[in-house]
């Protein structure tokens, strides 16, 4: 690796996500030939796109260091702003402009990573995904109008940000006054959660909601969630008989103890409902949250499940520690390591 992450490979957390997708930032915060810096489990990056296609690189010139970040865009080409290297789409340098009849060998490449568009983010994974971006089954559902909430930038690690958001026993004190009642907090039901190497889903959770669903009607809310990525989760919350309130939510590790929280909300009733009603509630929800989610320690997630106490209502939060421990035994990290390089 060019430059040592701040956060320690080794760490389970790191492991566990290393070959995952991470939502970066908006696409509409890379415009054409622009240049975007960006910080990702505890690195510079640079993101960039040409001809509408994303490149998501290490923010690091292979001569002699220096912020590829700094650069511009030149043709279809990324120039390093110090001695000019220019680097084609690949990541291949094609240009010393100190030996312009001189063919760059192929070590001089910078260091490429993965970088797909979804759902109107860009995603990057620094290792090797082992699948497809998290799948968010409401995004080409035309009866789901969507709204992106964030950017919530918590000083907290990623995965206990994701835990909290599959945690429905918070609601009545976390969220009193809007998703429960703490002098009357509701009895919660067992539930089953299913897990496959894939990830996690759980059955229907019901938590009665006395302030309702958005519009004030109090209601028993059912939830469904589901974690295909550590770093990533949805629900499904059914509060009628068609009516649904649906999330994703991707936190982004940008150090081992700071990510920045994303959501889109999909919802299928509520027309009378303004972005501004839906975006001002989901800002007081999480910044609610984020007043928990700080301040547990240890900082990063206790993955060994001896290490705090369970409820049967914690099950989901169990399992989810369970799958990112087997998910960081299962990684390979020697795609991180390189032996260091002369153009000879
Ligand atoms: Fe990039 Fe020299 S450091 S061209
Ligand atoms: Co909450």
């Amino acid at each position: 690796m060019p430059v040592q992450p701040t956060w320690d490979v080794s760490q389970i957390d790191y492991r566990a996500i290393v070959n995952d997708w991470h939502a970066v930032c908006l696409s509409s915060e890379v415009e054409e030939d622009k240049i975007l810096p960006i910080r990702l489990m505890g690195e510079d990056l640079v993101v960039w796109r040409h001809d509408g296609a994303i490149h998501a690189w290490k923010d690091y010139c292979r001569h002699r260091g220096a912020k590829l970040s700094l650069g511009w865009v030149k043709g279809d080409r990324l120039v390093c702003p110090y001695h000019g290297w220019e680097y084609d789409g690949q990541g291949q340098c094609r240009h010393y402009p100190a030996h312009p009849s001189r063919t760059p060998g192929p070590r001089s490449r910078a260091y490429t990573h993965k970088a797909e568009e979804r759902y109107g983010y860009i995603w990057v994974c620094i290792g090797e995904p082992k699948g497809e971006v998290p799948a968010f089954p409401n995004w080409l559902d035309d009866d789901y109008r969507k709204v992106s909430a964030g950017p919530y930038v918590y000083q907290a690690n990623a995965l206990r940000a994701i835990e909290n958001f599959l945690d429905v026993a918070h609601f009545p004190f976390v969220h009193a006054d809007l998703n429960g009642d703490p002098n009357a907090p509701d009895e919660l039901e067992t539930y089953d959660v299913n897990v496959t190497p894939e990830g996690l889903t759980t059955s229907e959770i019901k938590v009665f909601q006395p302030y309702g669903d958005h519009r004030g009607i109090p209601v028993t809310a059912k939830y469904a969630f589901s974690c295909s990525s550590p770093t990533t989760a949805y629900f499904e919350k059914k509060t009628g008989d068609t009516e649904r309130f649906c999330t994703l939510m991707m936190a982004t590790p940008v150090e081992q103890n700071k990510c920045i929280v994303r959501l889109i909300v999909a919802i299928n009733f509520g027309e009378e409902l303004t972005t501004e009603q839906i975006l001002k509630r989901q800002d007081l929800v999480f910044n609610q949250d984020r007043r928990m989610v700080e301040t547990q320690r240890p900082h990063p997630l206790p993955v060994n499940v001896r290490d705090e106490i369970h409820l049967s209502s914690d099950k989901l939060g169990v399992e989810y520690r369970r799958w990112v421990q087997r998910r960081a035994k299962d990684h390979d990290l020697s795609i991180l390591t390189e032996a260091p390089t002369v153009d000879a």
